[in-house]
């Protein structure tokens, strides 16, 4: 069935992987753009631009009321970056009151973007477990917006959480592993934590997008999903991919020495957190049909040189879990 589906976050890794999925899929796509650029982008792409900034929560609401049903994957990289995560995610959590309370009574989708690292670390995690009080990096903050998103669904939306992994690569990743990537040119090392048996779960970009379109399309209200491919990928085992193509060393950086070596890396690259996606599995028919991260590392394309996006050369991540 073809449906207006207003996206926020679309000119964005993930998002725009999502836009080709949902106009495949039929749907009619508007995307927030809060630049020039970005609403180029977005027109090329095919969807209609609303502009607005995530702040502007009278746009956010005009623009839900005006769909069938809402995809919201923006978060305020540039501020959490800045130092101000809980101002990022204070905002979060207002533009997704914004999006619910436009679409309350509606019976309509809302599908917003969570992290797998809310979670209690440690332990093999799954859709079925609320967010930890004491998540791994600190994120525990980052649990509010999902729980808010959630509790549309007894006010008459059909709100989903789509739980993202620690890593969403793909060809033109500019996140985490292109972090590493740049810190193990760098040093001339590729580096693990201790023994680097802590785990990341992971997902192709492409497969990401498409559990995205499956949640919007026949997710139950208040479903928490996990669009997790790789239940978790030890640490160890990325580094070796990455000294292997970089043809460096490959060693272990004692926990103590993390900061210093990985810089704002470090917690993320000590965490524990795989995370099971059977039930999404089972729920929404959803199939990860890409190459694994291992896989995809070795194929080489994060190894071109290619000039690095603003938010790798600000030191961390365009992926901002
Ligand atoms: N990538 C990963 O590895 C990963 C892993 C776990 C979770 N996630 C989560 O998945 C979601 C999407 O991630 P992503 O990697 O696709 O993000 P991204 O590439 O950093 O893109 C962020 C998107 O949000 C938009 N945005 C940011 N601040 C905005 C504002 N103030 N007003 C309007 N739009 C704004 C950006 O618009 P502009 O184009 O104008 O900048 C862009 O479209 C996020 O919630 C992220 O935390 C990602």
């Amino acid at each position: 069935m073809s449906t207006r589906v207003f996206v926020t976050g679309a000119s964005g890794w993930i998002g725009s992987a999502l836009i080709p999925e949902l106009i495949s899929a039929g749907h009619k796509v508007t995307a927030l753009a809060r630049s020039d650029a970005s609403a180029a982008a977005l027109t090329k792409a095919g969807a209609l631009v609303h502009r607005g900034d995530l702040d502007d929560l009278d746009a956010l609401r005009s623009a839900a009321q005006a769909s069938d049903g809402v995809i919201h994957l923006a978060f305020n990289v540039g501020l959490a970056l800045s130092g101000d995560f809980q101002g990022a995610v204070d905002a979060d959590l207002r533009a997704v009151g914004a999006l619910g309370e436009a679409l309350t009574g509606s019976g309509r989708p809302l599908v917003m973007a969570s992290v797998t690292l809310v979670l209690e670390p440690g332990r093999v995690g799954t859709e079925a477990d609320a967010p930890s009080p004491e998540p791994a990096v600190g994120l525990r903050v980052r649990s509010a917006p999902e729980q808010a998103a959630l509790s549309f669904a007894s006010r008459g939306v059909r709100s989903s959480a789509v739980r993202l992994p620690t890593t969403v690569y793909g060809d033109g990743d500019h996140g985490f592993l292109a972090a590493q990537i740049a810190i193990a040119r760098a040093r001339g090392v590729s580096g693990f934590i201790g023994d680097g048996s802590n785990r990341w779960p992971a997902v192709h970009r492409l497969d990401a997008a498409h559990a995205f379109l499956l949640a919007l399309e026949n997710a139950p209200a208040g479903s928490r999903l996990h669009a997790v491919a790789d239940e978790g990928v030890p640490t160890r085992a990325i580094a070796e991919v990455i000294g292997r193509h970089l043809e460096l060393p490959v060693l272990s950086v004692p926990a103590g020495d993390a900061t210093e070596h990985f810089g704002p890396l470090a917690p993320f690259l000590a965490v524990d957190n795989p995370a099971s996606s059977a039930l999404t599995r089972d729920l929404l028919g959803w199939q990860p049909t890409r190459p694994g991260l291992i896989d995809d590392l070795g194929e080489g394309h994060y190894f071109a040189s290619r000039p690095a996006p603003a938010a790798q050369r600000e030191g961390l991540h365009g992926g901002t879990s």
